[in-house]
């Protein structure tokens, strides 16, 4: 289990403003932009990475619920994976006049411009799920988030127990199926996997391939088969998603291996089919990343718009889970 800690503080002071312009895949999931009993109703632009995984579409559905609960007038943009799409729905943001940005990036670099139209026109940036690197921390006022190097380090440390547990000897032999290139999970998963392997394990793990899956089932599989081709031996899989890890699987069975047994596999999220595979022996652990952000992003929002101080990095509480729990954590998970 994780536990929330290393909080840093930001003070905030904020205020709105801006002019107009238009998006693709875009809606807006209104509930009135007037006065509700005095109290101005506050609008925000969310700039939503895609729908690449079953992940990515629980974010969307506790984003939307928990703006309808809170009663925003929630403007919703699906930039499908590509931070051009991003930047120009952030920009949209801006010219409407929300109140408060807050977005999922796609990619961690190459957003200071549109960071400063935002601070510019004085509105806050909240950023969720993703960090980005700028070269001036006013950027943003917080990130509401997991601990993406915990994760790969809790991975880590899971497949010592998947392999005590199979009773492995001899050499581990990974294959990693990285996410999204350049996305602060992908960068972060696999920083602190490595730091793991390298002070505890470095005699007998090794990475033997590591390549991108994009975050996507079709993507694990495809890559899946290839490690197959070029790593035939390989006897571990760390997939930095559970939607890549399924991919993954389906290339294993093709090539006539048994997922969770020839091949043993550590993925990250915990999504219900991920829960689903683990109960049927495929994967081995799953390290879990809490997708359900919505309602502590809502509460983050209205004290920014406020000018309340917030922490600097609000980290979700998550935990780790062996194919042994998986039968019975099943009908209790929640995304
Ligand atoms: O940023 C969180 C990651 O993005 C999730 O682990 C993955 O499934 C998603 O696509």
């Amino acid at each position: 289990m994780l536990s929330r800690r290393n909080f840093l503080t930001a003070a905030v002071g904020v205020a709105a403003a801006g002019g107009l312009a238009a998006c693709a895949k875009e809606d807006d999931s209104s509930t009135g932009s007037s006065s509700t009993g005095g109290a101005k109703t506050i609008t925000l632009g969310f700039s939503q990475v895609g729908s690449e995984s079953g992940w990515r579409s629980a974010n969307t559905t506790s984003v939307k619920d928990a703006a309808k609960e809170a009663g925003y007038n929630l403007k919703f943009s699906d930039a499908q994976q590509k931070q051009e799409n991003q930047i120009s729905a952030i920009r949209n943001y801006i010219a409407q006049k929300v109140d408060v940005i807050a977005f999922s990036p796609v990619v961690v670099t190459g957003w200071d411009a549109v960071l400063k139209e935002a601070k510019a026109a004085k509105i806050p940036v909240v950023l969720t799920d993703r960090s980005v690197e700028t070269s001036d921390d006013s950027l943003y006022v917080t990130l509401v988030g997991s601990d993406f190097t915990d994760e790969g380090r809790r991975a880590a440390k899971i497949l010592e127990k998947v392999l005590t547990k199979a009773g492995h000897k001899g050499a581990v032999k990974i294959a990693q199926l990285e996410g999204t290139t350049g996305a602060a999970p992908a960068i972060e998963r696999a920083k602190g996997f490595k730091e793991i392997m390298d002070a505890e394990h470095k005699a007998d793990w090794k990475i033997v391939v590591s390549q991108t899956g994009d975050f996507t089932r079709a993507g694990g599989k495809q890559v899946m088969a290839a490690f197959l081709q070029s790593n035939p031996d390989v006897n571990v899989l760390f997939a930095h998603n559970d939607d890549m890890a399924i991919g993954a699987i389906q290339a294993i069975e093709a090539a006539g291996k048994k997922p969770g047994t020839d091949i043993l596999i550590v993925s990250i999220d915990g999504v219900k089919d991920g829960f689903v595979a683990m109960s049927e022996g495929k994967i081995n652990a799953i390290v879990e990343c809490n997708p359900l952000l919505g309602p502590q992003l809502m509460d983050v929002v209205k004290k920014v718009k406020d000018g309340e101080t917030v922490e600097r990095w609000i980290k979700t509480e998550e935990s780790d889970f062996m194919q042994d729990q998986a039968k019975a954590a099943l009908p209790s998970r929640k995304y």
